[in-house]
This record gives structure tokens, C-alpha cells and sequence, in this order.
């Protein structure tokens, strides 16, 4: 006989709606697979009027949602309101009631995570957040568990299924931004604020999350380097393409070895990108709104996640399944063997982005008058970056774009030449650069 498990959900939007779903229709086959019969016990949300997909008995729901938090009858706390402001409340609330709480929000966890998981320490119980990273895919506890024998050497995802629908509409349908955008907005991929996928901080946020796990480090959201999508143009899109590259929303984390001794020097770095990668990197073939983390472990070498990282039922799945790990006491087990938030808990370095090294792709748009290109490669050259290739188009306007590739270089004098590069009265307009992680 499988044992009842009440649920109190907060938030009854897409993601609610699938998890509810998921708990009314999974009958006799969730109880069987998982053990537990799972009960919707208590709903709040802010509307509960209006019409939704799923028929959810309305005496379950209210609008006060820390009553939810705190009620006698309620074994596990489901946080799925989004934000950093009721929802923080909500699941500070539940966790000093006792409640192991699960939630997808990692803008919440990236931002507040500290607090939040000292408060789930201190109350004995534990936060569970499969979903807030890689949608449906089980990743974060890959990383944790199925991982943990590995010291991670770096990690490249593709974390942000809006981002890279647009990316993949942008090459496939020369989509312009905006209506790819709607789009996603239409399927349900995007957060409430699209900006926040378009712009890089949505996949900063997972960032956050995947690079503690897989590091064992607090990591400070803050200073992660973010850069969104918003720039690209079809041009460089095209352009790309055309050497044998597709741009992708990359979240890169890499160990960075030190030189002291003592170990002193070790850190990571993290960023959030636009990224060239060669059409045969196996991220290049994930498209529309799919998510996928290739990460390179010690003992394992590469291995790939793939799956949808956005959206009602896959969201929701990672979600139940977190409830289940709570119902079965996993979740608290694992939740004591995280120790990148106890107090004292050693950080990281985390490598400011000037010290970098990558290759980059450069459009520089100038006249095409004699020395050009001699200047622009003299001005590369004396910052020790090397050029790998170049193109002129020809136009047969005043100005050309020329595209060059570099062969790795430190961000630093990249920028430098860069800036002198723009100086240079035959440039016309700013250059535009994209990172690429390609093997020399
Ligand atoms: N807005 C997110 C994305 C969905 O597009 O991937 C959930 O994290």
C-alpha cells in the first residue's frame, strides 16, 4: 500500500499546472513506480478564477499562500511562484515551519541560495531544485550523485530554451529577434520577463547552481560574466556559417589551475555568452527550444545531457520527481552532504574575465582602402593575438565588413586591440565580436 504524501503547491501557472496534472492523472502507475500516492492537498495562487487546463477542486484553493507554508496537513512545500520576492517569503516561511520545500526558481536560489539553504540547515529539512536547472533533465543530481567520484574539469551548456529557439529560428527561418521571441513566449518557454532569457541571466542564474554543485563552491552570481543574444545580427549569423560555425547561448565553467603551491591560485571561471561552436561540436545540433550540458569529469571524460529545459511537463517532471525524493527520504540525505553554503565553506576564485583565454570571431566594418587590413592585423599582432583567418567581402559599397578568427587569446589584450582597431579613422562603426570555444 503505497503511503500518502501531501502536497502544498504555490503557484498554479504553466509549470503548477503540469505538476498538477502529473499528481491527479498519475494514479495507480506513479503510486506503483514511486511508492508514494501522492496528494494535492492545498493550492494557493493570486487568481483562483481563473479558467485553467487542469480541473483542480477549488477547496483546495486559496489565495494566501504562506497559510499553505505553514499548514499542519502538508509534508513537502512545492514553491512555483516565481521572483525573488513572495516566493523568498513563502520558502523561508515553509522551511521554519519544518517543511522540506522544493522549488524550480533559481533566479530565487541563484541570488539568495546562501540564506535559503542555511535557513533548510538550521530547520533540518532540505531544498530540492532539480528543476530550476535543465527543465526536465536530471541533471543537477547527475552532477551530484552520478558524478561524484569525478573532479569536474569544466562544463559548456546550452541552459536557456528560449534563447536558443531564437537562435535556432534566427539560422533556420531568418526569424527576425522579436518575433522569435513571441514565439517562445506563445509555447511557454519564456520567463515571465523575456529578457532575462534573451539577455543571458536566466542561463546565469543556472550557472550559478550547476557550477556549485559541480565544484563544491559558493559561487557569487554577481560575478559572473553575462552576455546576451540581443546583438547578434543574421549577418553574423550568416557570416558564422559560412567558416564552419553556429552561434549558440553558451554557460561555460572551467577549472582554472593556479601556479601557487599551496593551491591558493585555483579557481573558476564562469560566463555567459554568445559562442561559436564548430557545426560538428555536439552542441551545435541542439536546436529549438532543447537544453543540453556536455561536461568533461576526470574519471568519466565527456558526458552529454539532453533534453527539454523549459516548458509544462518537463518541467513538471523534474518537479515530481524531487517530491518523490523527499517522500523517500533521499532528499534529506543528500541535502546534509551539500556543504558549498556551511558557513566557512571555502570559495573559489572566481577568474574576472580579463584573464580569460579563447578565440574570437571579429566583424570590422571599414573602408576598403589600401592598409586596412595591414593596420587591423598590426594592431592584433602587438597585443600577441594571432589571426587563424580572415575574410573581405566584397561589396562594392564604401565600407566592408571584414571577418577575422583568432587563434586563442587573452581577453584582456583582445579588448585592447580591439579598442585601438575602433580608434582607427577607416572603422565605421563599432567592430562586434563573439567568443568562439573551438580546439586550435
Ligand atoms: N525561461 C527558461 C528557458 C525556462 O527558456 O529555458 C525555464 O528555466
Amino acid at each position: 500500500m503505497a503511503k500518502r504524501w501531501r502536497i502544498g503547491l504555490l503557484g498554479l501557472g504553466t509549470v503548477g499546472q503540469g505538476v498538477a496534472k502529473l499528481v491527479l492523472d498519475g494514479g495507480d502507475g506513479l503510486a506503483a513506480r514511486s511508492g508514494f500516492q501522492l496528494e494535492l492537498a492545498r493550492v494557493a495562487d493570486i487568481d483562483i478564477d481563473r479558467p485553467r487546463d487542469v480541473a483542480v477542486d477549488r477547496s483546495l484553493m486559496t489565495t494566501d499562500a504562506l497559510s499553505v507554508c505553514t499548514a499542519a496537513d502538508i509534508d513537502v512545500v512545492v514553491e512555483l511562484i516565481g521572483g525573488k520576492t513572495a516566493a523568498r517569503e513563502c520558502v523561508l516561511a515553509a522551511l521554519a515551519a519544518g517543511k522540506p520545500v522544493v522549488t524550480a526558481n533559481k533566479a530565487l536560489l541563484a541570488e539568495h541560495g546562501l540564506e535559503i539553504f542555511r535557513a533548510a540547515q538550521d530547520a533540518g529539512v532540505s531544498v530540492s531544485f532539480e528543476a530550476s536547472t535543465g527543465g526536465g533533465i536530471p541533471l543537477l543530481s547527475s552532477v551530484r550523485d552520478g558524478l561524484v567520484a569525478n573532479e569536474i574539469r569544466e562544463l559548456h551548456g546550452i541552459v536557456n530554451g528560449t534563447a536558443n529557439y531564437v537562435l535556432t529560428r534566427m539560422l533556420a527561418d531568418e526569424m527576425p529577434l522579436d518575433e522569435a521571441v513571441k514565439q517562445a513566449q506563445q509555447l511557454g518557454y519564456a520567463e515571465a520577463d523575456p529578457t532575462f532569457d534573451i539577455e543571458g541571466i536566466d542561463s546565469a542564474h543556472k550557472l550559478t547552481l550547476l557550477a556549485e554543485l559541480a565544484f563544491h563552491t559558493p559561487v557569487d552570481f554577481h560575478a559572473i560574466y553575462v552576455e546576451g543574444i540581443s546583438r547578434i545580427r543574421p549577418a553574423d549569423i550568416r557570416y558564422a556559417q559560412q567558416l564552419g560555425y553556429v552561434i549558440k547561448l553558451l554557460a561555460i565553467a572551467k577549472q582554472v589551475r593556479g601556479n601557487a603551491p599551496d593551491g591558493n591560485g585555483n579557481g573558476i571561471e564562469l560566463r555567459v555568452h554568445p559562442t561559436l561552436l564548430r557545426h560538428d561540436h555536439p552542441l551545435a545540433a541542439v536546436r529549438d527550444n532543447f537544453n543540453a550540458v556536455l561536461l568533461v569529469g576526470d574519471a568519466v571524460g565527456p558526458v552529454m545531457f539532453y533534453g527539454q529545459g523549459a516548458g509544462r511537463m518537463p518541467t513538471a517532471s523534474a518537479i515530481v520527481a524531487d517530491i518523490i525524493d523527499v517522500a523517500r527520504g533521499s532528499a534529506a540525505q543528500t541535502f546534509k552532504q551539500l556543504t558549498f553554503f556551511h558557513e566557512g565553506s571555502r570559495a573559489l576564485r572566481q577568474a574576472p574575465m580579463d584573464e580569460i583565454t579563447t578565440r574570437y570571431f571579429v566583424r570590422v566594418t571599414c573602408e576598403d582602402k589600401a592598409g586596412v587590413l595591414g593596420r587591423v592585423a598590426t594592431h592584433l599582432g602587438e597585443q600577441g593575438v594571432s589571426v587563424a583567418s580572415i575574410i573581405q567581402k566584397e561589396f562594392g559599397a564604401p565600407t566592408v565588413p571584414l571577418i577575422i578568427l583568432t587563434h586563442t587569446a587573452v581577453e584582456k589584450n583582445f579588448r585592447a586591440a580591439l579598442a585601438r582597431i575602433d580608434a582607427e579613422p577607416f572603422v565605421t562603426e563599432p567592430s562586434a565580436f563573439i567568443r568562439v570555444e573551438a580546439e586550435e
